[in-house]
């Protein structure tokens, strides 16, 4: 498949998607994300896929929404941003299997934002994060005011977003920003190892993981340890399940199938 702004492969599982829109920082227009739209449904559909990959150039992983394509916008223009990047958003958030984003250089406003629905956040040294939108008079609206504070606690939002001052990749670390931060070289080949291992699991018990801890997460501990209890009982019914037990019992290494 072949697109203006991204460069969309298939390999061995791994569906890897790189922003590729050099010249304007990988900025975040409605054209990048209805590309971005079509892979995630393709990824979605597609069995071979295993696990997905987001990255970036290495100046940029994405400086934010295309401030171009919203800067003479009026209320309604607004509104139809922020649908399509919140309905972008969810699609990737809602994947049902891993999800992983190699960051380098900048991920500013929709650029982290993109990042934050992927499970996993790799940075490279050289990466930059932030949600530097109060500066242009308007607050994050792809998900910032509410996965951020979800993520990190309210008081360590309220510096990224009233300040709108980026950090740097070791920061990004200690708040939990991202998951690991690694040297450019290494970024994508960690990434890779990453989901190689990724591969090895169930898939469907890595999608029941994801639905419970997503679905948990809005709910109350009691409630949620309810589609915790739900989603283990389901898992019996596989044959990754009796596969799992198995190999663990024979003293072998299990071969999942994802049923
Ligand atoms: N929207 C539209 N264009 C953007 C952009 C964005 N979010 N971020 C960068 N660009 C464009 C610049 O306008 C410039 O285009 P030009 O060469 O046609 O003038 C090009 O990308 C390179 O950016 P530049 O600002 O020259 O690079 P820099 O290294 O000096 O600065 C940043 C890098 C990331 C600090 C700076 O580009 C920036 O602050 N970007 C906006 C970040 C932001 O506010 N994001 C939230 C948006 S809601």
């Amino acid at each position: 498949m072949t697109y203006q702004y991204i460069i969309y492969e298939k390999i061995q599982g791994l569906g890897k998607v790189k922003l590729n829109r050099p010249k304007k920082l990988n900025a975040l227009n409605p054209e990048v994300y209805s590309e971005l739209e079509d892979v995630f449904i393709d990824c979605e559909k597609d069995p071979k896929v295993k696990v997905l990959l987001i990255m970036g150039g290495e100046k940029a992983f994405a400086a934010g929404a295309d401030i171009d394509a919203m800067a003479e916008g009026d209320v309604v223009l607004a509104y139809q941003l922020t649908d399509q990047s919140q309905r972008v958003q969810e699609r990737l958030a809602d994947m049902p299997k891993p999800t992983i984003a190699a960051i380098s250089g900048y991920a500013l406003g929709g650029g982290l934002e993109l990042a934050f629905c992927c499970d996993f956040r790799i940075a490279s040294d050289n990466a930059v994060v932030g949600v530097p939108e109060i500066n242009l008079g308007i607050i994050p609206g792809g998900g910032g005011t509410q996965r951020i504070p979800r993520l990190i606690g309210l008081g360590r939002a309220a510096e990224l977003i009233f300040l709108g001052e980026p950090i740097k990749a070791d920061q990004a670390e200690k708040w939990g920003l991202v998951n690991k931060v690694v040297s450019l070289n290494e970024l994508e080949p960690e990434c890779e190892k990453l989901a190689q291992k990724l591969m090895t699991k169930s898939p469907v018990a890595l999608r029941a993981a994801k639905d419970s801890m997503r679905t948990g997460i809005n709910m109350s501990l009691k409630e949620g340890l309810k589609v915790e209890q739900q989603t283990f009982c389901m898992l019996f019914g596989t044959s990754d399940q009796k596969e799992g037990m198995r190999a663990f019992l024979e003293k072998r290494r299990p071969s999942f199938i994802g049923k």
